[in-house]
């Protein structure tokens, strides 16, 4: 039994021993850089040990060049970005206009002198899209006596963000935190109002529906008609017109 939790030691080292040399730190750096979609944004290390370099590449992940330099010459290469980027051949700063979500990635600058060794820094490019509009919709509502069962939902495609939901008490705890809030109305216990709010690094919306007691709704954003009408409408223009 000893012999083969050796073995086991063994190879556990052999498969860690890549990790532990490539994680030395000051060998390679990386940094986070998080923005809105549509905007402009300029990668470039903060720390200043590449300085004096001559020639440099960046990447787009491990292995597609994006554009690399010399002193006599920058070479762009025939990317996404192409039409995209502009490089500041003094610092080695990459610009990228109008980024998308899918532009979302490690991106690695290798830099070197003439006859040195290269040094490299990542820069980890995350992109979101900002939230939407969105209005609260109650799913369901069941009124048994005086008290009134409710599901109210937020709920949006992108799954990335995160809800929180606000009460006349504040924040609801951190486990309904979700799209969908089942809430219970009784004559003791009541809120007069429920916000969701939808929020990712980048932004954040949020809506507020409002109800008189027991189960009646008093107010809320308005918008849910015309989307409901939007929805009716749209498919039936075209059936109108075939007719
Ligand atoms: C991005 O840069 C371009 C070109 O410099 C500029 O026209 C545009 O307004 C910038 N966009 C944003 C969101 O800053
Ligand atoms: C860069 O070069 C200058 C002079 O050529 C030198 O003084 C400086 O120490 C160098 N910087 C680094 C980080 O090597
Ligand atoms: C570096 O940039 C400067 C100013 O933008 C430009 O004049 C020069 O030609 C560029 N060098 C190379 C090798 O492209
Ligand atoms: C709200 O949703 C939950 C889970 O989907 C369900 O069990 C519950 O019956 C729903 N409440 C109402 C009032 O429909
Ligand atoms: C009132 O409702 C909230 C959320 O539905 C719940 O967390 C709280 O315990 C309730 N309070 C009482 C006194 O029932
Ligand atoms: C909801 O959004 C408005 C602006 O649209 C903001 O003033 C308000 O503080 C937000 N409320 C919450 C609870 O986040």
């Amino acid at each position: 039994m000893f012999s083969r939790r050796w073995e086991w030691c063994s190879v556990l080292q052999l498969l860690l021993l890549p990790l532990l040399v490539t994680g030395i730190p000051g060998h390679s750096e990386s940094e986070t850089i998080t923005r809105a979609s549509g905007s402009n944004v300029t990668l470039q290390s903060s720390k200043k040990l590449l300085d004096n370099f001559t020639h440099g590449t960046w990447f787009y992940t491990t292995n597609q060049k994006i554009v690399e330099w010399d002193p006599k010459e920058v070479n762009y290469f025939n990317t996404k970005f192409k039409h995209r980027i502009r490089l500041d051949n003094q610092s080695g700063a990459l610009h990228i206009y109008n980024i998308q979500k899918s532009d979302s990635s490690t991106y690695i600058l290798r830099v070197s002198e003439e006859d040195e060794d290269e040094r490299e820094v990542k820069i980890i490019l995350k992109v979101f899209d900002p939230v939407p509009e969105f209005v609260i919709q109650i799913e369901t509502t069941k009124e048994v006596g005086d008290n009134c069962y409710m599901n109210l939902s937020c709920r949006i495609p992108d799954p990335s963000v995160d809800y929180t939901w606000y009460g006349d008490s504040g924040s609801f705890p951190k486990e309904l935190h979700r799209s969908v809030l089942e809430v219970t109305l009784t004559p003791q216990n009541q809120s007069k109002f429920y916000t969701c709010q939808i929020s990712n690094p980048v932004s954040s919306k949020n809506d507020t529906i409002y109800f008189l007691p027991p189960c009646t709704l008093a107010r809320s954003s308005g918008v849910t008609c015309i989307v409901i009408w939007l929805v009716i409408l749209v498919p039936t223009i075209p059936v109108l017109l075939l007719t």
